[in-house]
């Protein structure tokens, strides 16, 4: 049976590409980039290449990107050493932003003294800049405002430029979690006055347990990790070459394909939005109508029967398609993000993700199939 993967926003599909050039660079180029001899020259030349490409991607230049396992220790190591190294004693985030936002908020709070202030979201999950600005003009303290670009749960994008301007204003530092729009959306940090901004490469079509964090030239912090003096120092371990190679290779490939890769995904997002509420007219599109991002499309179900069993039924049935966030999926909790945004607590929300793999026919069929799973006649509670 052909699978159909919409969960796009947890992790895709490594481009064949890509395996070509890591597979390649795992044969034949193992010298350690520390080493001077030839082995390790050809390895540091690659890091080095690596480098330069997901630089230019962004604007930044190459001594602003350093390479890391992801999005989650990028966040940890903005958040962190903005708060050890750069004086910062309040944060401003939100409350849908992802688990390692907000879990290492809650340790900087516990352990760090640092005061902690969640700037209020609209219905969609949009920061309340109104509300951003009059929390940053309430004190003097050094802030760090950490905002996401896109949610990874309902899509919703926030404007990241206002956002960077407003912290310009007040003088407070801007880390923003790009995770969800890295690869996916053009973005040029001389655009947007930013400090920080994360990349994970399994979010466009590159390998796992790799990224990379922008760390503006202007913020001198001292090392995430111990040890070597990798990474210029600013984190210890033998590099990921392989992967950090893939990575470079999928942004580049991602980037080339970007407007005709957005536009079909658009399509199928809208096509797959039209088709749901002509089956289901009392679903809840989770996320903003104008401004989301083109890959995710959450959508609230009314209670049904089967809503506990859905993600169970479309995977017997050959889809695979999340509730959420994958780290919090298998969590009895629900949604942070749904709860946030005041959606009914009992209807069911999934999140449709999409890559350029997906057809037209993928959506015909994963429509059909929740139309006959969630179908009235077999709702006991509505019989
Ligand atoms: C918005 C966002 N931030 C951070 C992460 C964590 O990235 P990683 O899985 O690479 O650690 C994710 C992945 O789910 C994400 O969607």
């Amino acid at each position: 049976m052909k699978r159909i993967y919409l969960d796009n926003a947890a992790t895709t599909a490594i481009r064949p590409e890509v395996t070509e050039v890591m597979m390649d660079c795992i044969k034949n180029i193992y010298g350690n980039p520390s080493s001077l001899h030839t082995e390790g020259r050809q390895a540091r030349a690659l890091l080095e290449r690596a480098r330069k490409v997901i630089a230019s991607s962004i604007g930044a230049s190459i001594g602003e990107i350093f390479f890391t396992s992801g999005g989650t220790e990028s966040n940890n190591m903005a958040l962190k050493c903005a708060v050890r190294d750069l004086g910062v004693n309040r944060i401003i985030t939100s409350k849908v932003e992802h688990h390692c936002v907000l879990h290492s908020v809650d340790t900087l709070k516990a352990f760090n003294n640092v005061d902690v202030d969640y700037v209020n979201v609209d219905a969609h999950g949009r920061a309340d800049l109104n509300h951003l600005r009059s929390l940053l003009g309430s004190s003097d303290k050094k802030t760090l405002v950490s905002l996401m670009h896109a949610n990874n749960e309902i899509g919703t994008l926030n404007d990241i430029a206002t956002i960077g301007e407003i912290c310009k204003e007040h003088k407070a530092l801007f880390h923003s979690d790009t995770v969800q729009t890295i690869g996916h959306y053009p973005i040029n940090v001389n655009a947007v006055n930013i400090n920080f901004l994360s990349g994970a490469a399994h979010k466009f079509h590159g390998p796992k347990g790799v990224g990379f964090i922008y760390i503006k030239n202007t913020n001198i912090i001292k090392p995430f990790i111990d040890g070597g003096a990798q990474e210029r120092n600013m984190r210890g371990g033998t590099e990921n070459v392989s992967s950090i190679a893939g990575m470079a290779e999928a942004l580049k490939i991602g980037l080339e394909n970007l407007e005709e890769e957005t536009r079909h995904i658009t399509d199928l997002k809208n096509y797959m939005e039209k088709k749901l509420k002509g089956i289901f007219p009392d679903i809840i599109i989770n996320g903003c109508p104008e401004d989301s991002l083109y890959t995710v499309l959450n959508v609230s179900f009314p209670p049904h029967e089967k809503s506990e069993m859905l993600l169970m039924l479309l995977d017997i049935s050959g889809i695979s398609i999340s509730g959420g966030s994958a780290c919090s999926s298998g969590s009895e909790k629900g949604s942070h993000v749904i709860q946030e945004i005041g959606t009914p607590t009992d209807y069911k929300s999934i999140r449709f993700s999409f890559s350029h793999y997906n057809t037209l026919s993928d959506i015909d069929e994963t429509c059909s199939t929740l139309g006959s799973i969630l179908s009235p006649s077999s709702n006991l509670k509505t019989a």
